[in-house]
């Protein structure tokens, strides 16, 4: 069977309820927390500081999706509590040394994946395939949750994971972030997606519990693969 992993972004979520929604996430489960941490220089807008992170480790067991939009990460790594066994993505259009960047992550123990914005070419990564765990597609421009998915999302997906496969990459995985849906994370898995990011088109669904999302979005992969 295919391990489909599950993110929810708490960007998407509700502060007065972060601490319950992290409990349910916990018990359901859930792969990883995704904290996105914006710096209003590489994305035009601010989110989730260093002391936030540092916080969550006493709410919550699950290990951090941690998504860096801020310029220079090689250079501001260790402002952040990066644990082993965490995610922590770098944009690669964030820095000139993205090797050392990614050199960071990896000595802190945790597994370094390089994101792209929806308008870099896949072809990047091939370089980068010594030094990286996973990818991080963006499927809306980074900055704020709530978008519509851009076309060529899928498009975009397939030639990252055509490039992976092609670096020996094959069972690496590919995260997908900005809009994903119960409808069209069949699609998105069908072009090569093996993690996503839940946000308020899955996880943080309005309108519904968190923990009827879990299921609703699980009940959608298992679809998805025909199981
Ligand atoms: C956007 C962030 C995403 C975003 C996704 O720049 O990286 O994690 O919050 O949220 P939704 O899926 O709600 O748009
Ligand atoms: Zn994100």
């Amino acid at each position: 069977m295919k391990k489909i992993l599950w993110s929810p972004t708490l960007l998407s979520g509700r502060l007065s309820t972060l601490s319950e929604d992290l409990k349910t996430f916990e018990a359901k489960g859930v792969d990883y927390i995704h904290a996105d941490v914006m710096d209003g220089h590489f994305v035009p807008n601010y989110a989730l500081g260093t002391g936030f992170i540092r916080d969550l480790r006493g709410m919550c067991s699950l290990p951090l999706d941690i998504h860096l939009m801020i310029e220079r990460p090689d250079l501001n790594l260790d402002r952040f509590d990066v644990r082993p066994g965490d995610i922590v993505s770098v944009h690669y259009e964030s820095t000139p040394h993205i090797v050392r960047a990614l050199e960071g992550i990896r000595a802190r123990g945790a597994k370094a994946f390089v994101a792209l914005c929806p308008g870099t070419c896949a072809s990047v990564l091939t370089p980068l395939a010594p030094f990286m765990d996973g990818a991080l597609c963006m499927s809306v421009n980074p900055g704020f949750p709530g978008q519509k998915i851009l076309p060529g999302a899928e498009r975009q997906i397939s030639s990252i994971r055509a490039v992976m496969d092609g670096m020996g990459l094959e069972d690496a995985l590919l995260e997908v972030d900005g809009n994903v849906s119960f409808d069209n994370v069949a699609s998105l898995i069908r072009a090569g997606a093996n993690m996503f990011v839940g946000g308020s088109a899955s996880l943080f669904y309005p309108g519904a519990s968190v923990a009827d999302n879990v299921d609703r979005a699980r009940e959608a992969v298992r679809a998805a693969l025909g199981e």
